[in-house]
């Protein structure tokens, strides 16, 4: 007989019933009795488990015991039109081996549910339960929907460094990168740190943003975008906070404050209407599980216009609310998520893009006002998660630019070779970051940060 080729399960409950079929996968629930079993098998390709049956009189009954929840196994038998509901075909085992076992009384996912907090414990088992399943085939396909969605559109591709010697934000807020022996640290005869004995001569630090860089290519190559790993050293113990997260940047020449809005909200969109028309049996299983108004959620904003509102506008219908709010707020705070949320989910009831922020509580970068007030900063707000996005138009002038960076005391020298960019051939920019696991809360319905990224980092935990 001719070797039957591996099926995954995702196509075998899609296929005609009466052939011949081999399937691999770990096992989610044996169940039955004594003549017959049935185990949902699951192999990662989709949320839904095929169930093969046993006739256990043909088979081993050491091999059977074997078969537990978790356990990998291997099975090739006929597929059947299924007698049972919720599935339409089924596998009638012929032959059954087991690759490897899980013993019962040590392995964490036996089948009862578990909470969340217990499974971000054992992160490195997770991915094999429903949730987890959906929450990654989710990320994969927001992944390839941004390339696809840049690509389309002529967008650059371009990859930026991890390790850099300059603070995109200004915040202080960088992990350290070096190879300098911490307990006999070189000094300087001033009594400094001596970093030209540093692996890269200076001090540098993992990137915070790929921006800058960003920059550098969008004046070069019209548009471009990156999406990588940034890494924030602030102690953010919240839900909405991770001390490693991935980030898309587009970074637009020609493109002013409008453009940069609409292109946020275009993206936004798209990848929501991806998800909603791609990734259907998985939403449907968080939704149902969840929130049970995760999908009308998704719906909506693919249908809804979002409101453009500036940073004063804003601030003054905060102060109108009658709210109490745990962080007051008048002109010049810096705005904390309860304010965003108010103004998304209660005020207007649909995404915001809040724009023209006073200039001492966004980063030295953005486009100066004529106010010298505000900068042209804008930061999508949505619901459930408040800041989805932050961006801006660039400060194009380099005397405004130098004079900021001068105001602010940073260190010019990490800076000249982005000056340059202002200093020859300057133009009109603009562009955003959206935080990946930001649009994967909303996507998914998640509550929690740590639950939509494989192996979060937050502050006193970079466990696997
Ligand atoms: O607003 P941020 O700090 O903006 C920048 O880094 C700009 N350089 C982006 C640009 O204009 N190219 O960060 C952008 C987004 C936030 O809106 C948020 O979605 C996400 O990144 N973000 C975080 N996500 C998870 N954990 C954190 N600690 C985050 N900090 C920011
Ligand atoms: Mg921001």
């Amino acid at each position: 007989m001719e070797k039957v080729k591996r099926m995954k399960v995702k196509d075998l409950l899609k296929s005609a019933p009466g052939q011949e079929v081999l399937a691999k996968g770990w096992v989610r629930t044996k169940r039955g009795n004594k003549n017959v079993s049935f185990i949902a098998l699951n192999d990662g390709s989709t949320i839904n488990s095929i169930q093969i049956v046993v006739d256990t009189a043909s088979f081993d009954e050491n091999v059977l015991k074997k078969i537990t929840t978790g356990a990998c196994i291997c099975v090739s038998g006929i597929l059947t039109e299924s007698l049972g509901s919720g599935q339409k075909v089924e596998i009638q085992a012929k032959e059954i081996s087991v690759y490897g076992e899980a013993d019962p009384a040590s392995y964490p996912l036996q089948k009862k549910g578990h909470t969340l907090e217990f499974l971000r414990t054992i992160a490195h088992l997770r991915p094999r339960t429903n949730t987890f399943g959906a929450v990654l085939r989710i990320r994969h396909a927001m992944a390839f929907a941004i390339h696809k969605y840049f690509n389309d559109k002529g967008f650059v591709y371009l990859h930026t460094p991890l390790i850099t010697g300059s603070d995109c934000e200004g915040a202080g807020e960088m992990f350290q990168v070096t190879t300098l022996d911490l307990n006999n640290v070189p000094h300087t005869p001033e009594g400094n740190i001596d970093y030209s004995q540093d692996f890269f001569g200076k001090q540098t630090s993992l990137t915070v943003s790929g921006q800058l860089e960003g920059e550098l290519g969008a004046m070069a190559l019209g548009e471009i975008y990156t999406f990588g790993p940034t890494f924030r050293a602030e102690n953010s113990n919240t839900p909405r906070h991770l001390a490693e997260f991935w980030m898309i940047e587009p970074e637009m020449a020609f493109y002013e404050i409008e453009d940069n809005m609409e292109l946020a909200e275009d993206f936004i969109k798209y990848l929501v209407r991806y998800a909603l028309e791609n990734c259907g049996e998985d939403l449907k299983f968080l939704n149902d599980m969840f929130d049970k108004e995760l999908i009308s959620r998704l719906e909506s904003v693919v249908n809804t216009e979002f409101v453009r509102l500036t940073y004063t506008e804003g601030i003054r219908i905060l102060e109108e609310s009658g709210e109490k709010f745990e962080f007051p707020v008048s002109w010049g705070v810096d705005l904390q998520s309860e304010h965003e949320r108010y103004l998304v989910e209660k005020h207007f009831g649909k995404p915001v893009i809040m724009t023209d922020y006073p200039k001492e509580i966004k980063a030295f970068y953005m486009k100066q006002n004529d106010d010298g007030k505000t900068v042209r900063g804008m930061d999508v707000l949505f619901p459930k998660i408040g800041e989805i996005i932050g961006g801006s138009e660039r400060e194009s002038s380099l005397e405004k630019l130098e004079a900021r960076i001068n105001e602010l005391g940073m260190k010019r020298d990490t800076l000249e070779w982005y000056l340059d960019t202002r200093r020859f051939g300057s133009a009109p920019h603009s562009g955003f970051g959206l935080g990946f696991e930001r649009l994967l809360l909303f996507v998914t319905g998640m509550a929690n940060i740590r639950d939509v990224i494989p192996f979060p980092r937050t502050p006193k935990n970079a466990e696997y």
